[in-house]
C-alpha cells in the first residue's frame, strides 16, 4: 500500500487553528478525498473549519487548481470561433442563460454552457429547458464540439469527469451547512469553468435577499476572489453584480421561463430580464474581441431566436412544440388598491419550490409544469381585486404551503411610500 504524505487530522487542525495549507498539502488532500481515502467526516471538519477561518489568496489557488487536477479538461483549441462563457450565482427566476447563449451564439461565438440542475430555491438551467419536449441535456464530448463548431450555442449537462472533486464536495458542503462561504464558492464555480475549457467568462454575482450572499459588499468579495482566480488561471474573467431581492422577470418555474426567455428573444418580455441580457452579452462579446456588438438589433431582427431555434433543434428538442400546462392554477388577487413596494425574492423562490418546480433531493423529478407567473413589479399602481399572481402545479394539495411561504412577501402601501426593491438591478462590475 502506498504511504500517504499526510494525516487529515493534522490538516484540520491547522485549519481549524487558523493556519494555511500548502500547495502539496490541498493538492493530497482534494485527491486523497475524490479517492476515498479522506473519510466524509473528515472532510466535513475541515469544510467547517474553512468556513469559519477562512483561506488566503493562494490556498483558495492552490484549492481551485486541485479540484481542476481532479478531473478531465475540455480544450476547444480545434474549434474555428473564440468561445465565451457565462455562470450565474443563482437566483429566483433567473433564466437569462436561455436568451443570453443564443443571443451571444449569434454573433459567430461559441458559448459552451456547462449547467447544473436546480437544487433548493433558485431553479436550474436543464430543468428549465427540459420542459421543451423532446430537448435533452446528455450529450457526449463529440457532440458537444460538432454543435459549438455548427451552431455556436449549446446548454448541456456537465459530465461527472469534470471537477468531480467539486461534485463530492458541494454534495457535502449542502448536508453540512458550508455552503455561504466565499473561499468554497469561489473555488467550487471556478474550478469547473477552468476545466470546462472556456477562453473567456460572465460571471454574473447575485446578492440580497434571494441570492447566496445577501451583502452587496460579500458579493463583490466573491466576484473579485473569481476573477482573480480565472485570470490567474488564463481565463479573462469579468464580473456583474446584481440585484436579487426582488424576482427576476415575471416567470419562476421552468416551462414558464422557457415561455419568457422566448419572449425576450421574439423582441419583447420584461424589461430587467432584457436589460440583463443585454448587459452580459456585452460584457461576453467584448471578451470575446467583439466590443460594440448591436445586442439589442439581434433581438429585434430575429437573429438571436434563428440561434435559439437552431440551438433547440440541435438537442432534439422542438421548438414550436406547446409547452406543459400546470393541471391546476390559483391566482391571488389585491385585497386593496395602492402600489407594490415589497415583493421579495427568496420566498417567491420557495413557493415556486414548494409548487414542484423544484427539487428536495437530488434524484427527485421536477415538474416542468410549475410555479408562479408574477402579474406586477414593485413599483407598478395597483386596483383592488386585480390578479398579483398565479401559481401553477399538477398537485392541488401543494398550494396551501406555497402560499404559506409567501405570508407577508409581498405588500401594497400607499402611492408616496419607498419601493423596497434593493435598488439597481446592475449594481457593479469586477474585472
Ligand atoms: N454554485 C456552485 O457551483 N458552487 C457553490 O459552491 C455555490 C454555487
Amino acid at each position: 500500500m502506498a504511504v500517504e504524505p499526510f494525516d487529515t487530522v493534522d490538516l484540520i487542525r491547522t485549519k481549524r487553528d487558523g493556519g494555511a495549507l500548502s500547495t502539496a498539502q490541498l493538492d493530497w488532500l482534494i485527491d486523497a478525498y475524490t479517492r476515498g481515502y479522506v473519510a466524509d467526516e473528515q472532510m466535513a471538519a475541515m469544510t467547517m473549519a474553512i468556513f469559519l477561518n477562512g483561506m488566503g489568496r493562494e490556498e483558495i489557488r492552490d484549492l481551485t487548481l486541485a479540484m481542476v487536477a481532479s478531473g478531465e479538461r475540455l480544450d476547444f483549441s480545434g474549434l474555428s470561433k473564440k468561445t465565451t462563457d457565462k455562470h450565474s450565482t443563482g437566483g429566483v427566476g433567473d433564466k437569462i442563460t436561455l436568451p443570453l447563449a443564443p443571443l451571444v451564439a449569434s454573433f459567430g461565438v461559441a458559448v459552451p454552457q456547462l449547467s447544473g440542475r436546480g437544487l433548493g430555491h433558485t431553479g436550474g438551467t436543464l430543468d428549465k429547458l427540459e420542459s421543451i419536449p423532446g430537448w435533452r441535456a446528455q450529450l457526449s464530448n463529440d457532440e458537444f464540439m460538432a454543435q459549438l463548431e455548427r451552431v455556436g450555442a449549446v446548454v448541456a449537462a456537465a459530465g461527472a469527469g469534470l471537477a468531480p472533486a467539486d461534485g463530492k464536495l458541494y454534495a457535502l458542503r449542502d448536508i453540512t451547512g458550508t455552503v455561504e462561504s466565499i473561499p468554497l464558492i469561489a473555488s467550487s464555480i471556478m474550478s469547473k469553468k477552468i476545466a470546462e475549457g472556456t477562453a473567456a467568462l460572465v460571471l454574473d454575482v447575485k446578492f440580497g435577499s434571494g441570492a447566496f450572499l445577501h451583502d452587496p459588499a460579500k458579493a463583490r468579495e466573491l466576484a473579485e476572489t473569481m476573477v482573480r482566480l480565472g485570470t490567474d488561471a488564463g481565463v479573462a474573467t469579468r464580473a456583474l453584480l446584481t440585484n436579487m431581492n426582488v424576482p427576476l422577470g415575471l416567470a419562476i418555474g421552468n416551462a414558464n421561463e422557457v415561455r419568457e426567455s422566448v419572449e425576450v428573444l421574439a423582441g419583447g418580455g420584461p424589461p430587467d430580464v432584457v436589460e440583463l441580457t443585454l448587459a452580459l452579452a456585452r460584457e461576453m462579446l467584448d471578451l470575446a474581441g467583439i466590443p460594440d456588438a448591436d445586442v439589442e438589433g439581434a433581438l429585434g431582427s430575429g437573429r438571436a431566436m434563428d440561434s435559439w431555434r437552431a440551438m433547440i433543434s440541435a438537442q432534439g428538442g422542438d421548438p414550436d412544440a406547446v409547452l406543459p400546462a400546470p393541471r391546476e392554477t390559483h391566482t391571488v388577487l389585491a385585497e386593496r388598491a395602492g402600489v407594490l413596494v415589497a415583493q421579495q425574492a427568496l420566498p417567491f423562490g420557495i413557493a415556486a419550490w414548494r409548487l414542484g418546480a423544484g427539487r428536495a433531493r437530488r434524484q427527485d423529478p421536477v415538474q416542468h409544469a410549475a410555479g408562479i407567473d408574477l402579474h406586477v413589479k414593485p413599483g407598478d399602481a395597483i386596483v383592488q381585486g386585480q390578479p398579483l399572481f398565479t401559481l401553477r402545479t399538477d398537485e392541488p394539495e401543494r398550494f396551501a404551503r406555497a402560499l404559506e411561504a409567501l405570508e407577508g412577501a409581498y405588500r401594497i402601501g400607499d402611492p408616496g411610500e419607498p419601493v423596497l426593491d434593493g435598488g439597481p438591478l446592475i449594481a457593479g462590475r469586477v474585472g
